[in-house]
């Protein structure tokens, strides 16, 4: 039987995420992820477009929204949801900044 358990993964040091408005694609456990360093905060989301399977740690911020690379389909950063009015919209992982400097996110991973 498999169960699904959640726990804290380290994902990155907080001092290699861009502050430039891009972000970084990381795999953790066999879940892709989108991870970005927006106005002092981090955001951690599905990896994955539900469009077409870009990877939205390739895509770019603006106003609070990061744009997807391949058609610029836009995800809210806070709640995941379509900027464009879509039903699709993405999952939004807790995250956490540890003493020692390293992002972490309480991300879902698969266990037998
Ligand atoms: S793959 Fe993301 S908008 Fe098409």
């Amino acid at each position: 039987m498999t169960q699904t358990k959640r726990e804290w993964v380290e994902l990155i040091a907080l001092s290699e995420l861009p502050t430039d408005g891009t972000g970084r694609a990381l795999e953790v456990g066999g879940v892709q992820l989108a991870v970005f360093l927006h106005e002092g905060s981090v955001r951690v989301l599905d990896g994955v477009c539900p469009h077409q399977g870009a990877l939205l740690g390739d895509g770019v911020i603006s106003r609070g929204e990061v744009t997807c690379p391949f058609h610029g389909w836009h995800f809210d950063l806070e709640t995941g949801a379509s900027g464009d009015g879509l039903e699709e919209c993405v999952a939004v992982y807790e995250s956490r900044v540890s003493d020692a400097g390293l992002v972490e996110v309480f991300a879902p991973s698969e266990s037998a």
